[in-house]
Order: C-alpha cells, then sequence, then structure tokens
C-alpha cells in the first residue's frame, strides 16, 4: 500500500476495545502506535508523549472528541487528526474539520480509506519536516536568529530590517539605554552583503569631544599638536562595512556638518590632510534622545536628521514588550549558567515577578540581575525572596553599574561572592565619587546631599582614599565656595576615586 515503516507516533482514542485493537494490528508495522479508551486522558497522553498523528473517536467518555479538538486548538498542540464519527453524524465531522481536524472518516470505515489518509499526513509531515530543514540550511528565518522578540515591536523591526538589509541605506535606531540598540546594529551589518568588511563603532558620548573628528576621520602626522603620526579613521577602515556612532546626538555642530558632506560625497579629507579619500562606508546611527527634539532646538542639524533617519528602528522600552521577558529570562539563564557552570532555574513566582517588573534599565538590566541570580544563588531553584532581595540591590547599585564599563571591581579578600558582583561598600565608594563630581567636588554640598554630616564625609572619603585636590578652575566653579575658610582644601579629583592599585 506504498506507506513505509516511519518514525510517527499514533494515538488511536476509543473506548471499543475491537476497534483498538483493530487498528493497533493495522497500525503497528508502519507507526508506534499507542492507545487510550477515555476522552480526558488524550490531552495529558498528546502532550507526554507527542505523538504526531490521532485518531480520535468523538464519541468517548469523559471529555468528548469535540472538547478535546477544541483544547488541542487551544493549547497549540501539534498533531494531526484523524476523526471518527457515527454515521448519522455529518455535521459534527464538519465541526470538527473547522476545529483543524485533517480528515475524518465515518463509521463503520474502510480501513483502506484510512491508510490512503495515513499516507497523505504522512507525506504532508515528511514535506513539512524536509521544508523546514532546508530553511535551516539556506538560513532562511535564522536571519536574527541571536536576537530575541516575538512581540509585535520587535517583529516588525525584524520585517523593516529584512526589507532594507542588502542596500545602503542609513539606519537610525532610537531607545532608551539597555534596550538593544548595539546589538540591533550589529545584526543589521552581520546580516547583510557587507559582512565580510569591518563593523566599526564609535560612542559620541563617552570619546572626548575633540577626540571624536579624529577618530571619525583620522588625522595626518601633524595635523595638530598630539598628532605624532598618521591614524586612519573608522571611516575608512570601515569602508564597505558599516559604522556604527552611538548617541550620535553627541556629535558637535561641525562634525555634523563634515558627517553630512562625507554622507553626499562619499569622500572626505584626513584631518590636516589634502588627499581625497573615497569611501563606501554603511552608516547606523543610535540615541537615546528624541533627535527631532534636538532639531527643534537647534543643536541637531535637521538635514543631517534626514539623511540618518531613512529607516528609523524604534525600540521599545522593555516593559512595553511583556511577550519576549520570559524568552529573555531564558536566554539570559542559559547564557550565565553556561558561562558559569551553574544549572540555576527560577521557580514560577519568581518568574511571573520579573515578568511584570516595569525594567527602567530595560534588557541590559534584566540581563544583570539573571547574572546576578546566578553568582549569588546557593540552591538551583531561585525564589521570589532572592528576586527581590537583588532588585533591591540593584536599584541601589544604579549608579554603580553605570560605572560598570570601567571594569569588575576587585572582589574582596576572603568574600565568597564573585567577582564582578559589586560589594555594598563598592557602591558606596561610586556612589559618592560620582556625587561628589556631581557637585563639583564640594564636599559640604556633597554631604548635604547625601544627608550626611561633614565629619562623616571626611571619614568616608578617608576610608575609601579618595583624595580630592582643589584646582585654580574648580575654585573659580565653585565660586563662593560653601567650604569653611579653617578648611585645608586637599583637592582636584586624583581621578577622584579609584585608589592607585
Ligand atoms: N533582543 C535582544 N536579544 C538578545 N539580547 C539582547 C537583546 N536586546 C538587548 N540584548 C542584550 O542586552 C544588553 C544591552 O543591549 P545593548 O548594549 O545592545 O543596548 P543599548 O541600547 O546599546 O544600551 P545602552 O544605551 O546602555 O548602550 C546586551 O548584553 C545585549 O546583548
Ligand atoms: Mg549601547
Amino acid at each position: 500500500m506504498g506507506l513505509m515503516e516511519s518514525n510517527f507516533r499514533i494515538l488511536v482514542a476509543d473506548d471499543e476495545k475491537g476497534i483498538r485493537d483493530l487498528l493497533s494490528d493495522l497500525l503497528k508495522d508502519y507507526f508506534d502506535v499507542d492507545t487510550v479508551d477515555r476522552g480526558d486522558t488524550v490531552l495529558d497522553r498528546l502532550k507526554k508523549v507527542g505523538h504526531e498523528i490521532l485518531i480520535l473517536d468523538l464519541r468517548l467518555p469523559g471529555m468528548s472528541g469535540l472538547d478535546v479538538l477544541k483544547r488541542i486548538f487551544e493549547d497549540k498542540i501539534k498533531v494531526a487528526v484523524v476523526v471518527i464519527t457515527a454515521s448519522n453524524d455529518v455535521e459534527t465531522a464538519i465541526t470538527s474539520m473547522k476545529l483543524g481536524a485533517y480528515d475524518y472518516l465515518v463509521k463503520p470505515f474502510d480501513t483502506d480509506k484510512l491508510m490512503v489518509v495515513l499516507k497523505n499526513i504522512v507525506e504532508k509531515l515528511e514535506l513539512e519536516s524536509e521544508l523546514s530543514r532546508l530553511r535551516e540550511q539556506l538560513g532562511e528565518g535564522f536571519r536574527f536568529r541571536n536576537i530575541i522578540g516575538k512581540s509585535p515591536g520587535m517583529q516588525k523591526i525584524f520585517s523593516t530590517l529584512e526589507k532594507v538589509i542588502d542596500t545602503d541605506s542609513t539606519v537610525l535606531i532610537i531607545g532608551e539605554s539597555g534596550t538593544g540598540k548595539e546589538i540591533i546594529a550589529k545584526a543589521v551589518h552581520y546580516n547583510s552583503n557587507r559582512k565580510q568588511y569591518p563593523f566599526r563603532s564609535i560612542d559620541c558620548s563617552t570619546i572626548p569631544r575633540d577626540l571624536i573628528g579624529s577618530e571619525l576621520f583620522g588625522h595626518e602626522k601633524g595635523a595638530f599638536t598630539g598628532a605624532i603620526s598618521r591614524k586612519i579613521g573608522k571611516f575608512e577602515i570601515a569602508s564597505r562595512g558599516t559604522l556604527f556612532l552611538d548617541e550620535i546626538g553627541n556629535l558637535s555642530i561641525d562634525l555634523q556638518a563634515k558627517l553630512l558632506r562625507v554622507l553626499q560625497e562619499k569622500e572626505f579629507e584626513r584631518i590636516g590632510g589634502n588627499e581625497l579619500i573615497k569611501v563606501n562606508t554603511r552608516i547606523v546611527t543610535a540615541s537615546n534622545r528624541d533627535l527631532r527634539e534636538m532639531v527643534r532646538e537647534n543643536s541637531f542639524r535637521e538635514d543631517l536628521y534626514y539623511r540618518l533617519n531613512v529607516v528609523p528602528v524604534y525600540l521599545p522600552p522593555l516593559k512595553d514588550r511583556h511577550e519576549d521577558i520570559p524568552l529573555f529570562i531564558d536566554h539570559f539563564l542559559d547564557k550565565y549558567n553556561g558561562e558559569f557552570g551553574r544549572e540555576v532555574n527560577l521557580d514560577l513566582k519568581a518568574r511571573l515577578y520579573l515578568s511584570n517588573y516595569s525594567w527602567p534599565g530595560n534588557v541590559r538590566q534584566l540581563e544583570n540581575v539573571i547574572k546576578r541570580l546566578i553568582l549569588l544563588s546557593t540552591q538551583r531553584v531561585v525564589s521570589l525572596e532572592d528576586v527581590t532581595s537583588v532588585l533591591e540591590f540593584e536599584e541601589i547599585g544604579m549608579a554603580a553599574r553605570r560605572a560598570e564599563t570601567a571594569g569588575p571591581p576587585p572582589a574582596p579578600s576572603g568574600s565568597l561572592i564573585s567577582e564582578g558582583v559589586k560589594t555594598i561598600e563598592e557602591m558606596e565608594r561610586e556612589h559618592l565619587e560620582k556625587t561628589l563630581k556631581h557637585f563639583n567636588y564640594n564636599i559640604s554640598i556633597t554631604a548635604r546631599a547625601l544627608d550626611i554630616s561633614r565629619k562623616t564625609m571626611h571619614n568616608k572619603l578617608k576610608k575609601y582614599n579618595i583624595v580630592i585636590r582643589r584646582t585654580a578652575a574648580m575654585e573659580e566653579n565653585a565660586g563662593a565656595a560653601v567650604e569653611g575658610a579653617g578648611h585645608q582644601p586637599d583637592h582636584r579629583p586624583q581621578q577622584a576615586g579609584r585608589h592607585s592599585t
């Protein structure tokens, strides 16, 4: 009859023993056959075993066949269903087709007919698995495979990018801190036909403004004091590849003009040079500030804005893509369990709590929380209390975490806490430094802002070895300094803080 032996599993659900025996006998050479005699056991069995095919009598004790079908449909169980009905019940048979049954047979049925139906199903299943194998081989549907996002917001991004990926079009990524701007920028490059050429990035918010120009365009030897040799800029290095300009809103007005010119003319001169360098660099930019607002305020060039905003990609805050949070949780559990050789998991309450949290620091914060939970947990299963305490800890350490890029703090000796996790003291020190900087190293004001006495403040400065030496500029900035005349100013931020190790 042409049916080859297959690896597929069939479940026969019928209350009549005669039929179960008959079908088992008939099908056992071609399939793995399993039987149940009640409707209310079908779903459990399907979920447990994962049969590919179900032969379902509609009249069953416990739960009717139609209800079983409904549940299969609702629970999105992937199984091809062949329905068997009594001869007077064709209406129901049609209803069951609407509920997603593959085919139906009327009792008493001809076994040859059943075999034809099954053969069709087997062909369909084989075709499906072949297609998915092919798709995998071709890499289709896997373009953004390392990027998580089944939420509508992310799906929209994928379909936008899919359309423009192989063009030279600029892409502007807008999103709050930690929403994944950089990972999207990289995906644009590594999924495009530029992927064999370099990807480079410049974060315009961390590089000193007067250095951004030479980072971008390079310079000739002697172009300015300190330019002791020729430097090739990232625009040139990433020619034929992609240059990612992060926090583009921080670019000075004159560099905005130069960038615009390069985008229009595809050529430029290195700083201090007169050779025209031709480039074909794709530009991807990102900003967590609203550039339109900046255009309105005249701090960002309108013409440049339109040049950059050809393909806008808006990354929603994590709290607006709830569907993705469970995926992120599992993704980061996998990642850090792997990294740390652990097998930590979260219990249900902990998961629910994380799923409903507001995530002001977005994906980056979620990633940090999972990492911390794995590092800190002594048990395999993390509970709600562990989660809330890490989140509290997180909130205290917000400021400290921002400084994390400066490298992990030294782990306190004898501590069981692995490196990468900040101690309360570490965070206090960093918070202190940050606040001091904010108040221009004015000790009185800083102490008042932190709601501690000056004495306590001085003790802490001593404890953390923070030395402040005052410069003339600071004196000026501080204006009529609040510092008492008797105080001997130690000052000037001797790189306010990190003890020289
Ligand atoms: N959709 C995603 N799938 C997988 N990982 C993600 C996703 N979005 C963000 N991440 C991870 O979250 C972290 C933060 O992402 P990324 O650095 O790209 O964000 P960002 O918007 O550039 O943040 P910031 O504004 O702080 O620079 C990274 O470790 C990144 O790998
Ligand atoms: Mg970033």
